[in-house]
């Protein structure tokens, strides 16, 4: 009796470990023995990873078989210009689902319907993509079920054949439709943005910590931070930044505390070290902004010109390099004059030749409509001009 009790227990317990062993090695058949599933390292974590880097996929489909103890979906290196409806199958829930890395797909549009049974994922990565989220392709409720998202990775995710100024305006929508009140960090690093023009587009963001718009073209930092409560940092590395005018700079005295603990990285920015960066110059000795390695900026350009290569924050001597302004009001004023001048001239000449140059038309008229028939007097001069 004793003997024979345990033998289920046995059979159960090995069938279970074969079964947890198998599913750690294969991943269900419609992925084609291309990708890997099973517990891996990611992030420094064993993770349940189901990993398909650089398979080639010219479709989504087999994502629908996820299996469901899938806690990291790598997708990477595949062929998916548009994403289907249900990514992740419309049957089952994935409760361990915490990322989703969807780098270099080429993907171009992404449905309204395409991410369902994404509650718990926490980051979103679609770095490296062909986005095109503008015109009737804007869904606002694109990532409205990812309820706990706290990272977003945008890095070169946009179609350079959209202007950055059109997709951002997109992006704000999104950022309204999908209620994304977890999400802390937003990298929007690579994307060729020269300029935002909707300033508040981070503002509907209510736990946005960290804001990543490094390597891009930007030349004005003109979007609203007062209304990020919980900023941490922004990052605008390697932009186009000459200087910062009082008007932004004081965007971040809304913050609270007037912004004590936010950190900004300016570097590798091409500043021009003469009058016109008066205002930042003064806002960097005295602000309570973090300025990284604020040290370490140096000048790009500058007035006097031996400014240029110097330390932005060692510069003390700064003069306008522009001709200053009434010296340029007066050539435009005598630009004016001239102007009308000339214009006045040309009407004069004009009215004394009208009659002149009216009955010439007329002749010409005559002589083009009753060739043949007769030459009216006044052309016959001009005729006999052009023949002798
Ligand atoms: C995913 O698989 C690729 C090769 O197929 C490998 O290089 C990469 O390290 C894997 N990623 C993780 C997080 O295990
Ligand atoms: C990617 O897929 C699209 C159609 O979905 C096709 O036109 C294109 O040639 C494919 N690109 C590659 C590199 O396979
Ligand atoms: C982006 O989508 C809009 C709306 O469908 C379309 O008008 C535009 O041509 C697309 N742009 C690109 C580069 O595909
Ligand atoms: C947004 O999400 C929060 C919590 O996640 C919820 O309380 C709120 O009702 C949602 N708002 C809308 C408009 O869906
Ligand atoms: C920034 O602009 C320059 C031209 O001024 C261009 O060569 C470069 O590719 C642009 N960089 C980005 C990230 O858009
Ligand atoms: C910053 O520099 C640019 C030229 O590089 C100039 O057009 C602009 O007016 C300057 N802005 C301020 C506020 O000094
Ligand atoms: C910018 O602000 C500083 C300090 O508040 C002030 O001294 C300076 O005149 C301002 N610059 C401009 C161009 O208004």
């Amino acid at each position: 009796m004793c003997s024979k009790k345990p033998a289920p227990f046995i059979y159960v317990f090995l069938i279970m470990t074969i079964i947890k062993f198998s599913s750690a090695v294969t991943c269900p058949p419609d992925f084609g023995d291309r990708c890997i599933c099973g517990k891996a390292n990611y992030n420094g974590k064993p993770r349940f990873l189901v990993n398909c880097t650089n398979t080639q996929f010219n479709d989504a489909a087999m994502l629908e078989k996820l299996p469901i103890q899938t806690e990291v979906v790598i997708f990477t290196g595949n062929n998916i210009t548009s994403m289907p409806w249900n990514v992740f199958g419309k049957m089952n829930d994935y409760p361990d689902l915490e990322v989703i890395d969807m780098t270099n797909n080429n993907i171009k549009e992404i449905k309204g319907k395409t991410y369902h049974h994404v509650r718990n994922v926490k980051t979103l990565i679609l770095n490296h993509n062909q986005l095109n989220i503008t015109g009737d392709k804007t869904h606002p409720r694109i990532f409205s079920n990812f309820v706990n998202l706290e990272s977003l990775h945008l890095t070169n995710a946009f179609s350079e054949s959209v202007d950055s100024k059109e997709y951002l305006v997109a992006l704000e929508q999104i950022f309204v439709g999908s209620n994304l009140t977890k999400l802390s960090k937003v990298h929007l690093e690579q994307n060729e943005i020269w300029s935002i023009k909707n300033p508040n587009i981070f503002c509907s963001l209510p736990s946005l910590m960290d804001i990543q718009l490094g390597d891009n073209n930007i030349s004005e930092m003109n979007f609203n931070v007062g209304c990020i409560q919980n900023l941490r940092f922004i990052d605008l590395r390697n932009n186009k930044i000459h200087n910062l005018s009082n008007n932004t700079l004081s965007k971040f005295e809304e913050l609270p505390e007037q912004g004590l603990g936010v950190k900004l990285d300016l570097m590798g920015n091409p500043f021009i070290c003469d009058c016109q960066i008066a205002d930042l110059l003064n806002w960097l000795r005295t602000t309570k902004v973090d300025v990284l390695e604020k040290e370490s900026y140096s000048c790009y350009d500058g007035f006097p010109v031996s400014n240029i290569n110097q330390q932005l924050y060692n510069v003390h001597q700064i003069q306008c390099a522009y001709a200053p302004k009434q010296e340029y009001q007066g050539t435009t004023v005598l630009l004016g004059i001239l102007l009308f001048l000339m214009t006045s001239l040309i009407l004069i000449i004009g009215y004394m030749n009208f009659t002149n140059v009216r009955a010439r038309t007329v002749a010409l008229w005559e002589k083009v409509f009753h060739r043949g028939q007769y030459t009216h007097i006044l052309s016959k001069p001009e005729e006999q001009e052009v023949h002798v």
